[in-house]
């Protein structure tokens, strides 16, 4: 089965062609062609992404990223329908219909998390012997939730953050010390240079919600914590790059030791035996490797499962991935009427 996916939830657009097989043990699947063109550098002028600068964005790119697949045959069209920014959301979603028209295939709508979590369990173009209980940790710019998942496609969230999720932290905090948006692959970068040359914080960050009894995490009190530090320190003019590394090393390990906390946590709770980290701050070599750790030491039953670092940021392979597992496992998205935009969409249906 072929399917040619949309992705348009922030600020990247994305269209792939990919191909999928079911097999005795999970699915395989061959990225026939794909293309993605970020609004990144233009948000930066900005300092975040804006819904309707993005949408424009998106109307513009869709039609040049098209050119590429307009002699495709598919099976059928996906498009991500949420969660993420409305107007962003219903651009992939008109131009999705049109093209589904114009082909007589059917449309499929997919949620982004799934997307997240379904490419992340793919290793070498395959899903193979997933073992269930699963259990996700999504990190991203817009969501921080560990979801639970007891067989294929059926979710539960059983913790998510109060207020901000990693990546806002990591981007706010980096804004704070003038990095460009998005600032969470400079913080790490500075982060990664401040344990090289074993820096040391002097500013010390709070472990948000480390102890509650929950698998809930919170992070907008790292970010007045950073801010505060900073004004005390009499601004970032006053420190030295050094002491900016050191401190982008205490934010990222404060926020790697909350995740690490909770993770613990959701997965005694869950008895998981498999362990999903997906999201855009999966890129995090740091979060990555901690976890890593922590599963191999702690929990040597738990299966790690990571996405590979070219589709940890949004795309849309993981859009035809999650469309493919659903449709090769039976399963009829054309049932749910018309295809609409919802920005607050759930994983847990
Ligand atoms: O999943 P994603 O591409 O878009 C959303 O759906 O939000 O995630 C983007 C987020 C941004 O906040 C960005 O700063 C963060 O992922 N990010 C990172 C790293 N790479 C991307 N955060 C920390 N370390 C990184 N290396
Ligand atoms: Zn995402």
């Amino acid at each position: 089965m072929r399917i040619l996916s949309i992705e348009t939830s922030c600020d990247e657009t994305g269209i792939a062609i990919v191909e999928g097989e079911k097999t005795a043990s999970g699915f395989t699947f061959n990225v026939i062609e794909h293309a993605l063109l970020s609004q990144a550098k233009l948000h930066a002028e900005y300092g975040g992404v804006y819904p309707n600068l993005a949408k424009r964005e998106h109307e513009k790119n869709l039609p040049i990223l098209i050119k590429k697949f307009e002699h495709a045959e598919v099976d059928a069209v996906a498009v991500t329908h949420g969660p993420g920014l409305e107007p962003a959301l219903w651009t992939g979603i008109e131009f999705a219909k049109k093209l589904a028209e114009k082909w007589q295939k059917p449309l499929l709508p997919v949620n982004h998390m799934e997307g997240h979590i379904i490419s992340s369990l793919v290793k070498k173009g395959e899903i193979r012997d997933v073992r269930f209980p699963l259990l996700a940790l999504l990190v991203s710019g817009g969501h921080t939730e560990f979801v639970v998942s007891g067989d294929w496609f059926k979710y539960r969230i059983i913790g998510k953050t109060l207020d901000d999720a990693v990546g806002e932290a990591f981007d706010k905090v980096a804004r704070m010390l003038g990095f460009s948006y998005p600032g969470g692959p400079e913080i790490s970068k500075y982060a990664h240079l401040a344990r090289q040359k074993k820096l040391i914080s002097t500013i010390k960050l709070p472990r948000p919600m480390l102890y509650t009894d929950n698998c809930d995490v919170s992070f907008s009190g790292l970010k007045t914590a950073a801010l505060y530090a900073l004004r005390d320190r009499g601004g970032i003019q006053k420190l030295s790059s050094d002491e900016i590394a050191a401190f982008a090393a205490e934010l990222e390990d404060a926020i790697t030791d909350v995740c690490i906390a909770k993770t613990r946590r959701a997965l005694e709770e869950t008895g998981a035996r498999t362990f999903v980290l997906g999201g855009g701050v999966a890129a995090n070599a740091f979060l990555r490797e901690s976890l890593a750790q922590v599963i191999k030491n702690e929990y040597p039953e738990v299966n790690f499962r990571l996405p590979e670092l070219s589709i940890t940021g949004d795309n849309a392979i993981m859009i035809a991935e999650a469309a493919l597992a659903r449709a090769l496992a039976g399963i009829d998205d054309t049932k749910t009427g018309e295809v609409r935009a919802v920005g607050n969409l759930s994983i847990a249906g």
